[in-house]
Order: C-alpha cells, then structure tokens, then sequence
C-alpha cells in the first residue's frame, strides 16, 4: 500500500511545506559558481585553489584568543542564572569594549543575543507584524534578506548612491521608498561588501528620518572595529550612544570583534529617546525570554574575551592594510582595467569590472573553474551595470598575492575577449 506507485500525488495545497517560511528545494540547490569551485577542489586537490572569498576568521592562519584552562571550567561549571537581557558581568565587559571608541554605554541598554543575526530576527520581531517591510541600502549583506523572509516581512532595498568611488545614502530614494508598512532601516556601516561607513551627518539624518515615522534604525557595525579610513567625519561605534531620539540600536558580536563565529554570542546597544528605549528593552525581554538562547559560559567568559580582543584584532587590522596596499598596487598597473572601490572599513574590497564587461558571476564561475574563488558582486546586489568581483582582505597576505596575480592575469584575457 504504501509503495503503491499509483498512488496520486498530494495536491500542493496539502504538501507538508505549503506554508513554509524556506525557499522551494530548487531555489536551496548550490549555486554555479559554489559547484565550479566544489569541482575544482575535488579534481585538483584544494592545496591548489585559492579562495579568495573566506570570511571564516578561524581559517586564515589568524591568532586566536584562548582563554586559560581554569577560566574555561569556572565558566562552565558556574550555576546558571536565567537572564532574558545577559547577565550583567558581561554587558558591564561589552560597555567597557566601547570606551576607547569614545562612548562607554549603560549596561542596562545592552541586550545580549546569540549572535548578530539572531539579533535582526528579534528586533524585527519587536517591531513588525507579518507582511510588514524593512528598508535596507544595497549593496548590501545577502543575509538580511533570508533574516526578514523568515519573520515573514519584506525587505526593501534602496540603492546606495555611487558618487565617483563613494558611496553615499540616497535621502530622496529612501523616501520613495519608505511606504506606511515601513517598520526599521537597517543599515550596515562598515558595510559588507562596500566598505561604505556612514558620515555623521548621514546618521543624524536618518535619525530624524526614522524618529519622525516611528522606525527602529539598526546599525550592524560588526566590521566597526576594522576601519581603513580615519576620516573624523565618519561615526565610530556604537552609533546609537549618539542618538538623541528615536530608538536606534548598534549591533555587533564575538564573530568579528574577536573573530569567534563559533562562540556565538552577539549583541544590541539601544540608544535615543530613553522612555522609547525602556519600553523597547521591556518588550525584547519578552522575546529573549521565550528561548533564553545565549549560553551560560560564553556570558561568564565574554569578558576574558573582550579584554584580550587586540590579540585578533590588531593582526586582524594589520592584515587587512596589507592586502589593501596589494590590491591597489595590482590596480595601479598600467595593463590593469579594472579599478578598487574606495573602502572606509570591514573585511572585503571590490573589484569594479568595466561597465560593458557583462555577468560577473560568469566571471566568478570561470575563476572557480580556474583554482581562484571570489564571490560575483551580483550576490550582494550589485546591478548589472557595475559589474563587480569581491574579494575577502583577511585572507594570508602570501596567499591573497598570489590569488590577485592569478585574478589579473585572468581578467587582462577575458576582458578583451
Ligand atoms: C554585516 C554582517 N553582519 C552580521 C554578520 C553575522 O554575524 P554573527 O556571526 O554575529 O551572526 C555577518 C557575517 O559575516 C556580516 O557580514
């Protein structure tokens, strides 16, 4: 009966996944350029290939931070205290993390998560009703858009404006797009992939713009502590501190402050008009509570982490300069028709293709196909029209040189074709 191969299909209304939040299983199949590379590495052997994409900072031959052995069992062992905002020994660490920045925030207006991106889920959660939307500036993180898809809210992209090399906000398209539903903004500063940071005049605009419409502004500055630029005029984290009104929340995280993705601890500084954020904290804690998903150890070692961050950090940001002083060596070239963005900050720089040159993602598959894997900047949004190849800067400096030559030798060919 049950291997019954008559048996009539069930009609898709009555699937088990007709309402499901995920993507229909085509739509989950790898990507071409994810199977160039795969077939690459399984045909040549991975020593040959060099990804020029990882963002993994726990394979790239950077320092970690280990904390000692009696530390870790302390933190392990130690009777657990159900907190739904984080407990207070590690939100007083993350507050003292922000001083050499300029702000120290009030613990209290800290929220731990466990990790920035459960972070976005619960603050949408906090703001919007399903089929709401959320406004974010693209390019942009691709992440974000499953983020708002799985809280069942549409998220909208405005186009960040690119003024000769510079990106900037578009204050008039926002507006255009901004519609009753509009629930958040949310803006990633440094942005992955750009490097676009935003200008201090940007930020108390969109303040004014979010605070006169009822909108929660989020600034994901998880690439803050990697700036390129010292351009005063660019706001230096945690944003929200500044906000005078509103409700703005800075989110950052150990994935890339101390480059522990796996430990998975993120979090939220809320700043603006102080009874928006009280009630906002107040009703977080009801989400938080409901799951209680940071774990007790990573709170009670956090603070070891976070004093030692330099130990990532500074190599981290060494690393980083140096892959960028490549990139614009190979740019400057006279044989090189391809150009570099400029990069205030984060961990990726992109390699802008002449305007006439087509698919980037052809290009990306192509390399994969050739042993270099970068990531199309199609992925993040990148219009047809600016064509693009992003690269990752924390990559071994040895490495990423070897990579981009490959990259240049490929693209003076192709480019002419
Ligand atoms: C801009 C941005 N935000 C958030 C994240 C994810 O951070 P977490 O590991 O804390 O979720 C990433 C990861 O690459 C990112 O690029």
């Amino acid at each position: 009966m049950y291997n019954n191969p008559v048996m009539p299909k069930i009609p898709e209304f009555l699937s088990f996944f007709a309402h499901s939040r995920t993507p229909s299983l085509s739509d989950l199949e790898p990507n071409a350029c994810h199977e160039a590379w795969e077939n690459y590495c399984q045909h040549s052997g991975r020593d040959n290939g060099i990804d020029l994409s990882i963002s993994n900072a726990t394979r790239v031959g950077l320092p970690g931070i280990f904390p000692d052995k009696d530390r870790m069992i302390e933190a392990v062992i130690s009777a657990y205290e159900a907190s739904p905002q984080g407990l207070y020994q590690t939100r007083d660490a993350i507050s003292r993390y922000y001083t050499p920045f300029g702000a120290t925030p009030n613990p209290d207006d800290i929220q731990l998560f466990a990790s920035t991106s459960e972070a976005i889920g619960a603050l949408i959660k906090l703001v919007c009703q399903p089929g709401d939307e959320v406004i974010t500036f693209n390019p942009t993180y691709p992440l974000l858009d499953c983020l708002c898809s799985l809280e069942s809210v549409e998220l909208r992209e405005v186009a960040l404006q690119d003024c000769a090399g510079e990106w900037a906000i578009d204050f008039w398209a926002l507006e255009q797009t901004s519609s009753p539903k509009t629930r958040a903004i949310i803006v990633v500063s440094p942005n992955n992939p750009t490097g676009h940071c935003i200008r201090k005049t940007e930020f108390d605009k969109l303040v004014t713009f979010c605070d006169r419409r009822g909108l929660l502004l989020i600034i994901d500055e998880v690439f803050a502590g990697y700036r390129l630029d010292n351009d005063p005029e660019l706001v230096t984290q945690p944003a929200a501190s500044y906000a005078k009104s509103g409700l703005v929340v800075s989110l950052s995280g150990l994935s890339k402050v101390c480059g522990l993705p796996q430990h998975k601890l993120g979090w939220g500084v809320f700043g603006g008009s102080p009874d928006i954020v009280r009630e906002a904290m107040q009703r977080l804690s009801f989400i938080t509570d409901s799951t209680l998903s940071v774990s007790g150890w990573i709170q009670r070692i956090t603070p070891y982490l976070l004093a030692h961050h330099d130990d990532f950090s500074t190599p981290c940001n060494d690393r980083l300069r140096i892959n960028l002083e490549t990139l614009s060596s190979v740019a400057k070239r006279p044989d090189t028709i391809w150009t570099v963005t400029h990069i205030c900050g984060g961990w990726s720089a992109c390699i802008r293709l002449p305007g006439w040159a087509g698919d980037d993602e052809a290009y990306a598959c192509e390399l994969a196909t050739l042993g270099i894997r970068v990531f199309p900047g199609s992925f993040f949004g990148f219009r047809p029209t600016h064509p693009t190849l992003v690269l990752s800067l924390i990559v071994a400096p040895e490495l990423f040189a070897a990579g981009l030559n490959r990259l240049s030798d490929f693209l003076r060919v192709a480019l002419k074709r």
